[in-house]
């Protein structure tokens, strides 16, 4: 059983004690506690391209710059709107990282209104993310918020 509320307990705690250098150890956390996402990022708004920040997973990714606009990545960016893609084959923006990766969520991070960034988590298992991840992961971003907007 995955304890949602206790692993937000501990990112808060991070980010008040670390700020932006916890969010390393946030994107590590969750990819140790959270046994459906495979591959966890933060990606981060500059010129109209979201740059890869902090990500933990077992392989780098080569986009490590999105226009906004292109990709499930881009297309959360552009509307910030959480996109969840139940298997991404059978969607035609998805941007293709990893050979294991089955389905993904995105939800972007903002602050004053303004898109700052986005969380990106790919998952091996086909339609992994439910509601409740949803739920998590928007709140998490609604931490990171402040955070993403001073790096
Ligand atoms: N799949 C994403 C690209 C980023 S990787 O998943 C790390 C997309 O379609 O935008």
């Amino acid at each position: 059983m995955i304890d949602y509320k206790e692993i937000t307990k501990q990112i808060s705690t991070i980010l008040q004690i670390k700020n932006e250098e916890g969010l390393n150890e946030i994107v590590a956390l969750l990819q140790q506690r959270i046994p459906h996402y495979s591959w966890i990022g933060i990606y981060v708004v500059d010129n109209d391209m979201l740059h890869l920040g902090p990500w933990a997973g077992p392989q780098a990714t080569e986009h490590v710059i999105i226009p906004i606009g292109r990709g499930i990545c881009g297309s959360a960016a552009k509307t910030g709107t959480t996109e969840i893609i139940p298997d991404v084959q059978a969607d035609e923006r998805y941007l293709s990282c990893f050979f294991s990766t089955r389905s993904e969520i995105v939800v972007p991070i903002k602050y004053n209104c303004t898109i700052k960034g986005e969380i990106d988590i790919d998952s091996n298992q086909k339609n992994a993310f439910t509601k409740q991840d949803k739920a998590f992961l928007e709140n998490i971003a609604d931490m990171l918020g402040p955070h993403i907007h001073k790096l």
